[in-house]
């Protein structure tokens, strides 16, 4: 993960350089909304209209052109130069013009593969009867869910069709056929699939399709993965490659529909271990298709630690088009964490998903030649024969002409086979990919190796596919074997063998990794929302790729493990589902309201969810807390916004995103859009703001309030009591924050935010929201 972000980085600030100034690139022009009535045909001339007005010739105009939006979304992406690009951005329709970014998109994955589990980890970290959930919403029976991923491995048993009604007479999507994908390869679960590349292949030229099908098909896994954690079948008897646990695998909607719109592929001249990338205009292209087709959840895991503005982000642009038409959109919150403020997909119309472990690991001990065992986890199926090994830090076998600092990395070709040959090596993660490290102790000759943590990752431990016998320790217990390694003469170590172990505790925690807020783009609203399992998720997976996706390992799988935001999101796009099916005409922003005020605060263990290092937990980690869709089903009150309030809102924070939209001279502050939660950065003396809730339980109700303000910070909530009469019913309140006296110089530091609650509630519905903070 740590790594393997840089490293991307590198490669995509550097290949703008390569692209000289004068050199065209892809830009979206986008105009909002579609006005009045117009055939596809009326969109695509004046589309082509705008480009004649910067092009010299009709051709040029039209070899220009990569995607017209028709659909739902009014725009279109065309090969331009800057100055182009910014003769247009000056037109009066233009909302904006924006390059595809050349960074372009990361899947959201930190690398840990596996084959073999229970998917029970999903069911029991809910600590919920989720059985009654699938039953209330007949499995998401009919709901259609859309991924934009790289593809689906159709054979997979997940996606088997046995005894689903044939497709829906609304549905409009297709079956795109290609590489390796025909239309048989669609039935009544994949009732769509389609692919997007002219982005792709306007900035790397045409696939080479040795190393991605052109087609619907996935070649890497991580798209199989995603889809069958929101909506893949029941399979009894997962087979275990590695003699790991086998049971039963299953999504969050069993039932619903899949609809596959596949915008990533593979990157050339890299290994596939790199990832995927997927291009904004792609991205877009697949959006504007995927509503008009009919999904009702979209299934976002692909972002960017560094978000651009609203109306330059093709995610963002996609989504509050896909929202306006009642479409539920999940995106991941991103992996770099545990810093602050590395949130991606921040728009207030999106479900942001943060990443926390489940109660299940893959117990694999250390035994030092002390006698001390220190815990540690693996999923690699390869097994030392018992006994004590010669144990040796990387240091002190890397090659001389490594630096000191990198030398406990375990970085290819760092190591001296001469020194390390048949010994148990420890390496610390930090730099390079984890399963890597297991390549290039593996190369030397070592014959096992132990991964210690970072202080950063704490106790967050990714069990990983090593190619070689291995395990994974926390940061404390990596301190330990060090201190042992440097006091003995003659050190030793075994692993024991990866086993499954259930109801582990604490769980969950907050995965290390997860992106935190606040969001720098919306420090107005509290992200993420939300969080859900992320750490060592089993699914399907590609048969045309491997569990490590390395070149040397030639081993095929039908599951895998995997650990990222990538892996939360898709659970939140399940859980979307149930909903969708319960309350079919609930808006995304009621669906979102129902996961964030039902969501837990605690672990199984009864106290406040944790860090990967033990520490409490914030809002700024987990939103509301970890999701509860028994619970979110019937959850008392909603926060509803519409379109408009979205437009109100941005209008607040000075982003335009229609022309056809006039913003009133005064825009309500944006604290005030009706969301399920509150940030308030750098309260000078007081803040009042208004929130409206719609009772969508019982008809005759009467909900009482109760607030935990941050420390310092002075919670006014007016009126306390709200009556209800009947289901639909609003009621609105204010919520006035202040600083409290001489709360400045007490909790509350400069900057720093403090984190509430408060909760209404009626005796049977606790509708809790958090709240966030910051003194000025
Ligand atoms: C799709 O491909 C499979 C495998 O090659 C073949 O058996 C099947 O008949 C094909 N279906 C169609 C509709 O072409
Ligand atoms: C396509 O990728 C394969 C595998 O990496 C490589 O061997 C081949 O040279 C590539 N082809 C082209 C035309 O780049
Ligand atoms: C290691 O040290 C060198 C110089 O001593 C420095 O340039 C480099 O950034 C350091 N690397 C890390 C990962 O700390
Ligand atoms: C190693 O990791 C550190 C911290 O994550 C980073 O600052 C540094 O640039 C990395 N060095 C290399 C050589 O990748």
């Amino acid at each position: 993960m740590e790594n393997f972000h840089s490293s991307l980085f590198l490669l995509f600030l550097l290949l703008p350089l390569l692209v000289s100034c004068t050199e065209r690139q892809v830009y979206i022009v986008y105009f909002g909304e579609h006005s009045g009535e117009k055939t596809l045909q009326q969109i695509e001339e004046n589309h082509h209209s705008y480009l004649l007005s910067v092009k010299e010739t009709e051709e040029d105009a039209k070899s220009s052109l990569v995607y017209s939006y028709k659909r739902t979304i009014n725009g279109f992406a065309a090969l331009l130069s800057p100055r182009e690009a910014s003769t247009l951005s000056k037109m009066e329709e233009v909302v904006s013009v924006f390059r595809s970014h050349p960074r372009k998109y990361e899947i959201h994955t930190t690398r840990s593969w596996e084959f073999a589990g229970v998917e029970e980890a999903i069911k029991k970290s809910e600590n919920l009867k989720r059985e009654d959930i699938w039953l209330k919403s007949s499995y998401g029976k009919d709901v259609v869910v859309g991924l934009l991923d790289n593809g689906v491995w159709p054979e997979s048993k997940s996606f088997n069709d046995e005894g689903m009604a044939p497709v829906p007479k609304s549905w409009k999507g297709i079956c795109q056929t290609g590489d390796e994908f025909n239309s048989s390869n669609c039935n009544n679960k994949i009732i769509g699939a389609r692919y997007y590349i002219k982005g792709y292949e306007a900035y790397y030229g045409p696939l080479n399709r040795t190393l991605d099908y052109l087609s619907p098909r996935d070649k890497d896994g991580h798209g199989t993965h995603t889809s069958s954690t929101a909506t893949g079948r029941r399979v009894d008897d997962i087979s275990a490659l590695g003699g790991f646990a086998s049971g039963t695998a299953s999504g969050g909607a069993p039932l619903a529909r899949l609809a596959i719109y596949k915008v990533c592929w593979a990157v050339p001249g890299h290994g596939k271990e790199e990832g995927n990338t997927c291009f904004e205009e792609d991205m877009l292209a697949a959006i504007d298709d995927a509503v008009a087709d009919g999904v009702d959840v979209l299934s976002i895991s692909i972002g960017t630690s560094h978000p651009e503005p609203f109306n330059q982000d093709g995610i963002a642009i996609g989504a509050l088009h896909a929202v306006k038409h009642n479409v539920v959109v999940a995106c991941s919150a991103g992996n770099s964490g545990p810093a602050p403020s590395t949130l991606s997909n921040p728009a207030p119309w999106i479900i942001t998903v943060a990443a926390s472990s489940v109660d299940r690991i893959f117990s694999s001990p250390a035994v030092l030649g002390n006698g001390m065992k220190l815990p540690g986890q693996t999923v690699t199926p390869y097994k030392l024969r018992k006994k004590l090994y010669p144990l040796v830090y990387a240091g002190q076998v890397a090659n001389l002409d490594v630096p000191k600092n990198l030398s406990g990395q375990c970085l290819p070709g760092t190591l001296s086979s001469k020194k390390a040959n048949g010994k148990i090596v420890m390496c610390l993660r930090g730099n390079g990919t984890r399963v890597g490290k297991g390549m290039e102790v593996k190369r030397a000759g070592g014959i096992g190796f132990i991964l210690g943590n970072s202080l950063a990752n704490g106790d967050e431990l990714v069990a990983d596919a090593h190619i070689l016998p291995a395990t994974a320790v926390n940061y404390q217990n990596g301190l330990k074997i060090m201190d042992y390694i440097h006091s003995s003469k003659a050190p030793t170590a075994y692993i024991v063998p990866g086993r499954t172990v259930l109801d582990i505790k604490p769980a969950p925690f907050m995965a290390a990794f997860s992106s935190r807020g606040p969001s720098a783009l919306s420090p107005d609203i509290l992200k993420p929302d939300i969080t859900a399992p992320g750490l060592n998720i089993l699914a399907a997976w590609s048969e045309a790729s491997s569990p490590t996706k390395l070149d040397a390992d030639k081993r095929v799988v039908k599951y895998n493990i995997l650990s990222g935001t990538s892996m939360s999101c898709p659970h939140i796009s399940g859980a979307s589902a149930l909903l969708k099916a319960i309350h079919p005409h609930w808006s995304s922003a009621a669906i979102r309201s129902a996961l964030i005020t039902s969501a837990g605060l605690n672990n199984n263990q009864g106290s406040m969810i944790t860090d990967a290092s033990g520490n409490s937990a914030d809002p700024f980690q987990f939103g509301g807390g970890h999701f509860r869709p028994a619970k979110a089903a019937d959850p008392g009150l909603v926060y509803d916004a519409s379109y408009m309030d979205y437009l109100l809102y941005l209008c607040s924070i000075g982003v335009k995103i229609d022309t056809t939209f006039t913003c009133p001279k005064h825009p309500m502050g944006p604290v005030n859009l009706n969301y399920p939660s509150l940030a308030v950065p750098n309260l000078r003396d007081s803040v009042t703001m208004v929130r409206t809730v719609t009772n969508v339980g019982g008809s005759k109700s009467t909900y009482f309030v109760s607030v935990k303000p941050p420390l310092g910070i002075l919670v006014k909530i007016w009126p306390p009591i709200l009556h209800f009469n009947r289901v639909g019913e609003k009621r609105s309140f204010t919520i006035t924050v202040k600083v409290a006296v001489g709360g400045i110089t007490g909790s509350v530091e400069k900057q720093k935010y403090g984190f509430g609650w408060y909760t209404w509630s009626d005796g049977i519905h606790n509708v809790r929201s958090p709240m966030a903070v910051s003194v000025a």
